[in-house]
């Protein structure tokens, strides 16, 4: 079984990142969607309505599962025998920053854990999970990077928040 591991943020999912899940999704028998648990100090969403989120909207495809994990990625990925992460790449903007973390992981795991990237569909390539919340945040028409579902639960939170963006990298 080949099994691979797409960790992220995902502060929410985005069509960018679905449009990954769905293309590594068809690579491995196995793809474990995994949400990072430490990184953001103040998410729009909490970890456990992040793989809530996901696992809606990937639950049309068998093959992946949704999970988080805290820590390293190599450690998370030692204890599930998962030896591929995959990335997306959506402009040579992302590629140092994943450049570094590819060679780090690889480095870190003794070569255990490798890193696929996927380069993202170009009609994507201008997403970020970033720049839809602010977007949402303003009342912005948010339709063509988020699952309308997505979409609701962003508006329902800015509404209680009273619209307030919080960059959070
Ligand atoms: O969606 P993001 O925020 O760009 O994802 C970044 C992520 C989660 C892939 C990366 O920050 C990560 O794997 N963090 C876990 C900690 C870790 O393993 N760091 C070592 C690599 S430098």
């Amino acid at each position: 079984m080949k099994r691979a591991v797409y960790p992220g943020s995902f502060d929410p999912v985005t069509y960018g990142h679905l449009d990954v899940i769905r293309r590594a999704s068809e690579m491995f028998d196995v793809l474990i969607v995994s949400v990072l648990n430490n990184k953001m100090k103040n998410p729009l969403f909490s970890v456990e309505e992040r793989v809530r989120i996901l696992k809606e909207a990937t639950k049309n495809i068998s093959n992946v599962q949704v999970d988080s994990f805290s820590g390293l990625l190599i450690n998370y990925a030692a204890e599930n025998n998962i030896h591929v992460a995959v990335r997306g790449l959506r402009a040579i903007t992302d590629f140092e920053y994943e450049l570094q973390i590819a060679q780090t992981n690889r480095k870190l795991s003794g070569g255990e854990l490798d890193t696929v990237f996927l380069t993202t569909s170009l009609e994507y390539a201008y997403l970020s999970s970033s720049s839809v919340k602010e977007i949402a945040s303003f009342g912005g028409n948010i339709s063509e990077c988020v699952p309308d579902f997505v979409a609701a639960l962003m508006t329902e939170k800015y509404r209680k928040r009273g619209g307030v963006y919080e960059q959070q990298d």
